[in-house]
């Protein structure tokens, strides 16, 4: 890595789902400087095919390193596990992926019974294939693809009783299968965690995976020298969106020091 350590941690995703990434990130890396891109006009990607999801990362990549991303944070499960080998390949700066943590459940279960909730795009990707085929085969792993959560996220349904509706009937073959462990295997799903406690009770224990995603872009910045290390300077946190999105503007407006943004992206 040979960039101006002030610049800033760069974030896309389909829409708003990231921002649960960037929470984590900017919890453990308060003096960073970040940019945030959420592609809600493009959103769901999930239901996209491959080769779509790879032209939008492009076009989300080229954004971010316009603005001088020093690293890229792919806050979205559909887009690392479609294009993050593409990128990494392609251009010359660090990505963090993020992948629904199904090693971390195997590690939890104690029924060897676990739920991963993705989008269709995350469920179907090789590098899902992957990994599941990389955990103790006696886990049972139990897919299920998040039909219309996120749609309904984007379009502030977030405490909606079809939103209601909708988790439970995601939920429901899972719940079946007798699941102890539920991986949240999309970015979005986080901002459902209290209604899917409410349905899933406390014998189901809910991962996911911002945290690892923190801990892995400080691992990186810190190996890299690139931690920012500029003092006495207010850090800035800028938000890009593609689309009109009051469920931004909300989420944003409960996490000060957000100034600013912008729409003409
Ligand atoms: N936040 C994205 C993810 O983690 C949502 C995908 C979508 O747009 O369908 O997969």
């Amino acid at each position: 890595m040979n960039t101006i350590k002030s610049n800033p941690i760069g974030f896309f995703d389909s829409g708003i789902g990231g921002t649960s990434i960037w929470q984590e990130v900017n919890k453990l890396l308060p003096k960073e400087n970040t940019i945030y891109l959420a592609d809600s006009k493009n959103a769901p990607y999930g239901q996209k095919s491959k080769e779509k999801i790879l032209e939008y990362c492009i076009k989300n990549t080229e954004f971010l390193l316009n603005k001088n991303a020093k690293i890229i944070v792919v806050a979205c499960n559909t887009a690392t596990t479609n294009a993050i080998n593409y990128l990494r390949e392609n251009y010359d700066i660090p990505f963090i992926g993020i992948e629904p943590a199904i090693k971390k459940a195997g590690l939890v279960t104690k029924n060897k019974k676990i739920g991963v909730l993705a989008t269709k795009g995350t469920i179907n990707s090789k590098l899902f294939e992957k990994t599941s085929n990389k955990i103790d085969h006696s886990i049972k792993i139990i897919e299920q693809i998040g039909y219309g959560l996120v749609e309904l996220i984007e379009n502030g349904e977030i405490h909606s009783s079809k939103m209601e509706k909708h988790i439970y009937s995601c939920l429901d073959p899972m719940l079946k299968e007798n699941i102890d462990a539920l991986v949240l295997g999309c970015t979005h799903y986080a901002f459902l965690i209290p209604q899917i406690k409410k349905i899933v009770g406390n014998h189901i224990q809910i991962i996911d995976s911002g945290l690892a995603v923190a801990k892995q872009t400080k691992r990186i910045l810190t190996s890299g020298d690139q931690i920012n290390s500029t003092i006495n300077k207010k850090t800035f946190h800028n938000f890009y969106i593609n689309r009109e999105s009051k469920t931004l503007v909300e989420i944003l407006k409960k996490h000060n020091p957000i100034k600013v943004i912008e729409r003409d992206f």
